[in-house]
């Protein structure tokens, strides 16, 4: 008999799935009541078998692992390859249940609503989906045809048979269409047209953005049949990567730290870039502007840098005795020239916080902006994808 089947271990796990559903409802995550009861019903042990630590396995059954299972806490359950120093790479997670809470409910469905996900992973979030709006309503696609298997026998022992495929969901479901809602759970520089095609009138995208690291959230609403305009939600989320091969958690020549390509601009600069660091409210504004951007240490020793996959921008920032800054850029674009006029911007603006902040995006690659205000406002940018 499988261990999962005995009885200790079922009343264990449906009072720790009841005790994550009590901490998400207390942090204020989860409002909205068939969710709450979605998330207590919902059984996370039967997806995520394993957890990966570095090179630490820790297995369905091992002790620690169903405590762990329920933790509010990202958990990497699948390592395909090792990075350059051997590191193992997580190509797959059962995200921090707050974050997919908090997304859940951005998404907004109604009964009758028919939503596509993409990335599968263990299936535990297809499976709240299914749980929710009916095993009919919900479609799911990941590029890993393993993790689809597996993803689809989960979910049938608990008896639940969502549409699986096996596949880039770049291209979102072909022949699916139109969904109400659809839900990346992998992060993306660009929403793809696809998504746009295929989604219904008056549909929504939740999505998050690549940041390199921890980034927001796109949460856009269809407008027209060629654009999906919306909210920045500045929750900081972190997902790996929307990819294009299985066994290679980056697009071809996307691997992080290649270096940043072009002829370095030279010149100088009043803006100290210490005083950058001492204005966290700058942050999402600034990111907006140069995504990837990481302000940290690097900062305060002059360097700044702008990474994200491949596309790498740098400044570097030396003191003149005169005050001044000498700043060579390097990359596909300036990035202090930029990050100096988005905080000539931004100060000249009022401050806007990420309530002021909205993105658009067209039903053609790469073409999305950051507008402020409203979509027709005269204060607009590419978000550099
Ligand atoms: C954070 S995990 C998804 C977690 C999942 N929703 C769950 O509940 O377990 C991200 C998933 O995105 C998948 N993925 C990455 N690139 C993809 C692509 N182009 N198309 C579909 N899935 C992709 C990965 O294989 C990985 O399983």
């Amino acid at each position: 008999m499988d261990v999962l089947d005995t009885a200790p271990w079922e009343t264990r796990a449906t009072a720790l799935a009841t005790e994550l559903d009590t901490e998400l409802a207390a942090a204020g995550v989860v409002l909205d009541p068939a969710w709450r009861q979605a998330f207590a019903a919902t059984p996370r042990h039967r997806f995520v078998l394993q957890i990966l630590d570095g090179g630490a396995v820790l297995g369905h059954g091992d002790p620690g692992w169903l405590d762990a299972v329920y933790a509010n806490e990202s958990l990497a359950t699948q390592t395909r390859i090792s990075d350059a120093s051997g590191r193992p790479v997580p190509t797959s997670s059962s995200s921090k249940p707050t974050v997919m809470a908090r997304m859940l409910e951005r998404l907004a469905v109604q009964p009758g609503h028919r939503v596509l996900e993409i990335g599968t992973g263990t299936g535990y979030n297809a499976a709240l989906l299914a749980h929710r709006l009916g095993e009919t309503a919900v479609c799911s696609i990941d590029l890993d045809p393993d993790l689809v298997d597996s993803a689809r026998v989960h979910l049938a022992e608990i008896g639940l048979h969502p549409q699986l495929a096996a596949g880039n969901g770049a291209a979102g479901w072909p022949g699916g269409g139109p969904f109400d809602r659809i839900i990346a759970t992998c992060a993306v520089t660009a929403i793809p047209p696809a998504w746009i095609d295929q989604l219904a009138d008056g549909g929504r995208i939740v999505a998050p953005l690549d940041a390199g690291s921890a980034g927001p959230l796109l949460v856009l609403d269809k407008t027209a049949d060629d654009e999906v305009t919306g909210i920045i939600d500045p929750y900081p989320v972190l997902f790996m990567p929307m990819r294009a091969i299985v066994d290679n958690p980056y697009g071809p020549g996307q691997e992080p730290g290649a270096a940043a390509i072009g002829m370095p601009h030279y010149g100088t600069t009043t803006l100290d870039p210490a005083a950058l660091l001492a204005r966290p409210e700058l942050e999402l504004f600034l990111w907006l502007h140069a995504p990837g951007l990481q302000l940290g240490g690097g900062t305060k020793h002059g360097v700044v840098v702008a990474e994200r996959g491949a596309v790498r921008a740098e400044a570097d920032l030396k003191p003149l005795a005169d005050g001044t800054w000498a700043v060579r850029q390097h990359g596909p674009y300036r990035l202090w020239d930029t990050l100096e006029h988005a905080v000539a911007a931004f100060d000249a603006l009022d401050h806007p916080d990420a309530s002021r902040l909205g993105v658009s995006a067209l039903n053609v690659a790469g073409k999305q902006y950051v507008w402020l205000d409203d979509p027709d406002s005269d204060h607009c940018w590419p978000l550099i994808s």
